[in-house]
């Protein structure tokens, strides 16, 4: 008896029990609708930049088949595309700019189809409209490119390490992917595609995909990338090029005569990708290699999956200027997997990647190393908020930025890189580590392939994050980071013991009381290296310019960050012995964030626009179109 009633009585208990939990698992699946609702509405966004209409029809799958001619400079070829029409449309619309379309056609009609283009101006390109039906499953374009298609360079064997072999690489970031192909150029669609590349015999091609590593000798090389990906991803690189393993995943591709140089520098990648997982989660992509491009590459890297592109000037033969790899990596998560939705929210992309390798570099070289690579981006953040302010720009100074009617290109600044970071930071140590580090593996996780807005973020931190403790959101201010101008008071303040006594030593140098052979210097790094020249006066004499070259051998300097740094003092210093070498780092090296510094400060100096476009007639033709559409401009270049 006594057992039966227990038995009731549990299952009283039980029963109760289990309605209760049924009730708090409803109420949590009604708030977790509610959410999901809410995040919904607010991943509605609008593109400037394209006038593809993914919500009526969107691609889905490509089938690119090209072929590299180095003698007219063009690819020639047939793109077939896959298509999910979701609302029975009639019509769906890619973006292209400067193609020559050739024949179009549809799986679901025999004939050529009638086409529609619209001009839409300088950066935006046309519209493509071609006329589809709800049977059509795939459509097709025959195209060329022509001397417009701003994302290639084809460069000639003297601007190439080896002399002796052309070179060909895109950059499709952010909106040039439709100068090479006709695509839904926008960073919220995504499609996975295939290759035939047919190059030159004697020459290898390089994807954002699957590689090979070696050269066969028929000169047709076949790509799968079977995870989607946005247009601005797309890449593709033919060269003389060999291949270098690093460690299980990784690997480096360049020319011969640099390959292992390369290899050499970036020894510790495979340690890097090890290190970035344990912070947030499995890579996801395959391999991580990365291609060394000739000097004119316009970025220090870009993050195209499987194959991160990267300037040569990061190889300063002592593996010091390998954050960029960190960074590069980074956007494995932050970009590639979790992609800006558009442009405007482009921090989303960048701010969390310099977060993510300010963490990798933390690791690897410890918590001094990345408080300095921390600093840096302090000034950066700094001189860019005082930069654009004095321009009129301060609406730039936002972490959300307005693009309608503007390049994307124009837009970019270094605002959503070193504030996002700090923003990011800010969170961190608001929250403490622990607790974000477990909020962006879930973020990273729950949004892996799919895209995200400003509006989204801020109320999934909320959610996720601040909700947690009511002074969290007081102690942050997102609103005041992402819509607000400038920086605000709560950002965080990193110190660097090791930058005081850099400070030290130079003020000792600068007040007569060290000679610069005697400072002490022996361990510096580059960001100290980089703080020291930073700090230099725009007023030296040129005994003192040319002691600190003797002692430290800035002009010539191997480690291309600090020389460019240099370089930018010697113009304001009228130091006449690194003339030369001024013009000559300008005419080989084709980097922007480099070239625009440097030209800036000849421009402001005596000799002014005129030495400056004297330079630029000589180096322009080195360059890529992301670099002289900016300095064209700057310095009133007419050709
Ligand atoms: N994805 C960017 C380059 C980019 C951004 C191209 C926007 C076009 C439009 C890349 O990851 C990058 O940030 N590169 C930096 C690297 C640096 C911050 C370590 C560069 O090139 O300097
Ligand atoms: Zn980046």
């Amino acid at each position: 008896m006594k057992k039966q009633l227990n038995i009731i009585l549990s299952a009283i208990v039980l029963f109760s029990c289990t309605n209760a939990a049924k009730e708090v698992e409803g109420e949590k699946n009604n708030q977790e609708v509610n959410m999901q609702e809410e995040m919904n509405s607010r991943l509605v966004y609008t593109d400037h930049h394209s006038f593809s209409k993914p919500d009526e029809a969107v691609v889905t799958h490509l089938d690119w088949k090209a072929e590299v001619s180095f003698e007219k400079k063009t690819l020639k070829s047939v793109a077939t595309y896959q298509i999910s029409n979701k609302k029975a449309v009639n019509e769906i619309h890619l973006d292209s700019r400067n193609l020559k379309i050739g024949s179009v056609s549809r799986d679901d009609q025999d004939m050529e189809l009638e086409y529609e283009m619209i001009e839409h101006g300088e950066f935006l390109g046309s519209e493509l409209i071609i006329p589809i039906t709800s049977k059509t499953k795939s459509i097709s374009i025959e195209y060329e490119t022509t001397e417009g298609a701003d994302a290639l360079q084809f460069l000639d064997p003297v601007q190439t390490a080896g002399k002796k072999h052309p070179f060909l690489f895109t950059q499709s970031q952010a909106i040039l992917a439709r100068t090479w192909l006709p695509c839904q150029d926008s960073p919220g669609i995504r499609f996975t595609y295939n290759a035939e590349v047919t190059v030159p015999q004697g020459m290898l091609a390089l994807m954002s995909a699957d590689n090979p590593t070696e050269i066969n000798e028929t000169g047709v090389y076949n790509f799968t990338m079977d995870q989607p990906v946005p247009s601005y991803l797309m890449a593709l690189s033919v060269g003389n090029i060999e291949y270098r393993k690093i460690g299980e995943e990784t690997g480096v591709y360049a020319e011969p005569e640099i390959v292992d140089a390369a290899a050499y520098e970036f020894d510790n990648m495979q340690d890097m990708v090890d290190t970035a997982e344990a912070l947030y989660g499995k890579y996801r992509w395959g391999k991580y290699d990365v291609i060394v491009l000739p000097p004119s590459f316009p970025f220090g890297g870009m993050e195209n999956p499987r194959l991160t592109f990267a300037t040569p000037t990061i190889i300063a033969g002592d593996r010091s200027l390998t954050a960029l790899i960190a960074h590069e990596l980074a956007h494995s998560w932050s970009g590639n997997l979790v992609t800006n939705a558009s442009w405007e929210d482009i921090w989303l992309n960048e701010g969390f990647t310099v977060y993510f390798e300010n963490r990798i570099m933390e690791e690897i070289f410890g918590k001094d190393f990345a408080n300095m690579l921390a600093l840096l981006s302090r000034q950066d953040l700094e001189d860019e908020i005082a930069r654009l302010t004095d321009a009129g720009r301060a609406a730039d100074t936002r972490l959300r930025v307005d693009l309608e009617g503007r390049d994307p290109d124009d837009g970019l600044t270094g605002i959503p890189y070193d504030k996002g970071f700090y923003f990011l930071k800010l969170i961190e140590e608001t929250v403490g580590r622990e607790k974000f580090d477990e909020f962006l593996n879930e973020y990273f996780n729950g949004f892996a392939f799919k895209i995200m807005t400003t509006d989204a973020f801020i109320y999934y931190l909320d959610e996720k994050l601040l909700s947690q403790n009511e002074n969290w959101a007081n102690a942050i201010r997102p609103n005041d980071w992402i819509f607000g101008e400038g920086l605000p008071d709560n950002c965080p303040n990193i110190t660097s013991d090791r930058f005081v006594k850099v400070e030290n030593e130079l003020n000792a140098w600068l007040s007569g009381e060290k000679e610069a052979e005697d400072l002490q210097s022996g361990e510096w790094m580059t960001p100290e290296w980089m703080h020291f020249v930073r700090q230099l006066p725009d007023s030296m004499s040129n005994i003192q310019m040319e002691a600190l070259d003797q002692a430290f051998g800035f002009t010539t300097a191997g480690n291309s960050e600090i020389q460019a740094a240099w370089l930018e003092k010697v113009i304001p210093n009228n130091y006449a012995n690194a003339a030369a070498a001024t013009e000559e780092f300008l005419i080989r090296v084709g980097r922007r964030k480099f070239l625009v510094p440097i030209y800036k400060a000849i421009l402001m100096s005596d000799e002014g626009l005129d030495r400056a476009q004297a330079i630029y007639g000589k180096a322009r033709q080195n360059y890529h179109a992301v670099s002289t559409s900016t300095l064209d401009e700057m310095l009133s270049w007419e050709g």
